[in-house]
């Protein structure tokens, strides 16, 4: 019999944490039926919790990014070397994260895949991408780089017409390579960084054996506001570098779609943390006319005997996200994003980068998305912006009188930094407005000498696959992209001429079920594809 005296048992505080609740804090004691008149229906419309839940889950996708969707993340630490080769750091930047040996600043890194959606395989032939926030004690750094050193194109007017042609085709929504051929053959400039994606760099094994490059030209600046030109690499030292023939990359999708992300968390998971050293090439900030390429070019290696590749630092992933969505998807990074020390080059394609990624993100997470905790900076942030959707808390500092959100002002407000060092002065230019490329375009010589520097097994998958592809192609196609190779080097022309003759001689290779819708249409509209 119950005693009305006794005391019903109390929820221990461990209890209390596991129940099961809505957003708004009230228990919920049936997860199982909605409420209804009756238990067969109809659904009543004060049903708070379902109304709640499923409305939640009806918005649970955020837009996916427009490149780069597929990603993997983790975090660490970046630990400074204080010197670059033989030289104190400080003699070119006065960024603080570099300036003491063992210096260290926690990072985020995300990895990711670059043309199709979230969940696509991890084996396709795509450039990697490699980017990394930096929470110095200055504010943020991102450094928002590749797997491979050079960009299929110099000028980012060209770059949502490139995407478009590497994504699937907006009629039948799968891939085509006659399309994404149709690009590269038709913009001579990206055959480098073409010969790079069809041999085996273009599929890394994982994320953690692969290498990261900034790709485009960076400025460091020192305290006497002297400018150098830099170009940003990870090396993989531990790890070392492996790279899959299509064969192979086959054979590991047959298997598991999720290989690289999978790889990147048991290996941390099981505490063997990949490492990479950060190196820097340096050159002086000029037009450097010794060269046959423009130092701002995105399509051009920097020869490593001129300019060596000089340590910097070290970085360890250790630490797994623990929730995919609020690090890894709602992560933010940008060219944009560089602290005191660290500048932009005059390199066209890292200033169209710059407005694209934090304009793409104002839509993608929000006018608020730098207030999330995976991209709020971890040092002081104080600014007078209000207001916009889900901002969640006021930047007002402590000392700060809040009735003034504006500067400059005599009642108390924020106040404008010191300057951490000398201005750099940037370059005179006396010249007209104009639309036009780079003088040196050479967009060629660069290619020839990756197929040569290329080790055998990786030139023979480089043929294969190049003749592989363009044998889905038009001939209009084939014979351009051919010719764009036969500039580069004779050798390497001849050889995917040869090897396409072959594939097509062959009456067992069956036409294949992409079907060259774009060339056939083109034929039957009477367009002289040329
Ligand atoms: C992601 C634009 C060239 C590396 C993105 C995103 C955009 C974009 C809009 C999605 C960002 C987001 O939703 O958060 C551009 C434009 C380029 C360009 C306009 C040229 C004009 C490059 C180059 C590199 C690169 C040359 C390599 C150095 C990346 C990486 C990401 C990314 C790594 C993924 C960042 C992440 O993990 O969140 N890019 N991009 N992009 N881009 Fe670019």
């Amino acid at each position: 019999m119950a005693d009305d005296n006794q005391k019903q048992p109390q929820a221990s505080e461990h209890e209390e944490e596991l129940t099961l609740t809505n957003r708004q804090g009230h228990p919920v004691t049936d997860n199982q039926n909605v409420r209804t008149v009756g238990n067969r229906g109809p659904i009543t419309l004060e049903n708070y919790n379902f109304l709640e839940k499923i409305s939640h889950f009806d918005r649970e996708r955020i837009p996916e990014r427009v490149v780069h969707a597929r990603g993997a993340g983790a975090h660490g630490v970046f630990e400074a070397y204080g010197t670059a080769g033989d030289e104190p750091i400080s003699k070119y930047t006065r960024a603080k994260l570099f300036q003491e040996k063992g210096k260290q600043t926690p990072v985020f890194v995300r990895f990711s895949t670059v043309v199709h959606g979230n969940h696509s395989p991890e084996t396709l032939r795509d450039p990697r991408g490699f980017a990394t926030k930096f929470y110095t004690e200055d504010g943020n750094w991102d450094l928002v780089g590749n797997n491979l050193k050079i960009f299929f194109i110099r000028d980012p007017l060209k770059f949502p017409d490139m995407v478009h042609a590497f994504k699937p085709d907006p009629v039948t929504n799968v891939q085509d390579m006659e399309r994404f051929f149709d690009f590269l053959a038709n913009s001579p400039e990206s055959t480098h960084m073409a010969t790079f994606l069809f041999s085996p760099w273009g599929i890394p094994a994982n994320y953690r054996q692969m290498q990261g490059s900034g790709v485009n030209t960076y400025k460091w600046v020192n305290k006497d506001g002297e400018a150098v030109l830099i170009k940003y690499h990870w090396e993989p030292v531990e790890q070392g570098i492996q790279n899959l023939t299509q064969e192979q990359a086959n054979q590991v999708q047959g298997l598991d779609f999720n290989h690289a992300t999978v790889d990147l968390y048991d290996a941390i998971d099981r505490g063997e943390y990949p490492e990479w050293e950060l190196c820097v090439q340096i050159m002086s900030d000029d037009y450097h006319p010794e060269l046959d390429f423009d130092p701002l070019d995105p399509t051009k290696l920097w020869p490593e005997d001129q300019f060596p590749f000089l340590p910097v630092g070290k970085m360890t992933l250790n630490r797994n996200p623990v929730d995919y969505f609020t690090e890894v998807e709602q992560v933010a990074f940008g060219t944009g994003v560089l602290v005191d020390g660290l500048d932009f080059s005059d390199d066209k394609l890292l200033q169209g980068r710059t407005f694209s990624y934090s304009d793409t993100q104002r839509h993608r997470v929000g006018a608020n998305y730098q207030q999330l905790p995976i991209n709020a900076p971890k040092s002081n942030v104080a600014t007078n912006q209000s207001g916009g959707q889900m901002r969640y808390e006021p930047d007002t500092a402590p000392k700060q009188n809040p009735h003034v959100n504006y500067e400059p002002s005599s009642l108390g407000g924020l106040k404008e930094a010191p300057k951490a060092g000398a201005d750099h002065e940037p370059h005179y230019y006396d010249v007209n407005l104009m639309r036009q490329k780079l003088d040196r375009p050479n967009d060629f010589a660069q290619a020839g000498e990756t197929y040569r520097n290329f080790e055998d097994w990786e030139r023979n998958e480089l043929v294969a696959n190049i003749a592989a592809n363009l044998a889905q192609c038009a001939d209009v196609i084939s014979d351009k992209f051919i010719a764009n190779l036969q500039q580069a080097d004779t050798e390497y022309a001849q050889r995917v001429t040869d090897e396409l003759a072959k594939i097509k001689a062959d009456p067992s290779n069956k036409p294949l079920h992409r079907a060259n819708k774009a060339a056939k249409l083109a034929q039957e509209k009477g367009h002289d594809a040329k």
